[in-house]
């Protein structure tokens, strides 16, 4: 499987009218997973680059619900930039993938879903760590197939 097929782009349906546009994200549903938590950036610029982590144990949605962003995903391997720019459209995450987010525009509300509640201990945020641990993962995934 590619990166960009691990980590798909998600257009979500706009249940809008008139009134205006109205997006629904139910988990198991418009994504692969039950959402256990929410949280949001903003504030953040042009200057500031976040993220720099990958997780052992949570999936994720990113959605610009306002504004945009970017964010780099790599599995060490492969490598792909994607520009959240629309409230109706989302990337996924899976466990085990390394994600920078950048290049906030000044408006930008980058709105997150996770998989899990929040455990600081299954984040990696050293490269060559996160580098090493995917030798480990994909070979036990190698395995498993
Ligand atoms: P951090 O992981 O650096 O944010 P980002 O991935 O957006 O760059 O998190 C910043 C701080 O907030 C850090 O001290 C951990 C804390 N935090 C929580 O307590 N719960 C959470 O769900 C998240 C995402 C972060």
């Amino acid at each position: 499987m590619t990166l960009k097929e691990k980590c798909p782009i998600l257009q979500f349906t706009d249940l809008g009218d008139e009134r205006g546009k109205l997006v629904v994200i139910e988990g198991g549903q418009a994504i692969p997973f039950d959402i256990k938590r929410v949280f949001y950036i903003y504030d953040s610029d042009s200057t500031v680059v976040r993220g720099q982590h990958a997780n052992k144990e949570s999936e994720f949605v990113l959605i610009n619900v306002a504004g945009k962003s970017k964010v780099r995903i790599t599995d060490g391997r492969e490598e792909y930039i994607v520009e959240l720019n629309k409230p109706m459209m989302g990337v996924y995450l899976p466990k085990m993938i390394w994600k920078d987010m950048y290049d906030f525009s000044s408006d930008s509300v980058l709105l997150v879903l996770a998989s899990t509640h929040y455990d600081g201990k299954e984040y990696i945020r050293n490269y060559d760590e996160y580098i090493d641990a995917m030798e480990k993962y994909k070979s036990s995934e190698e395995r498993r197939v």
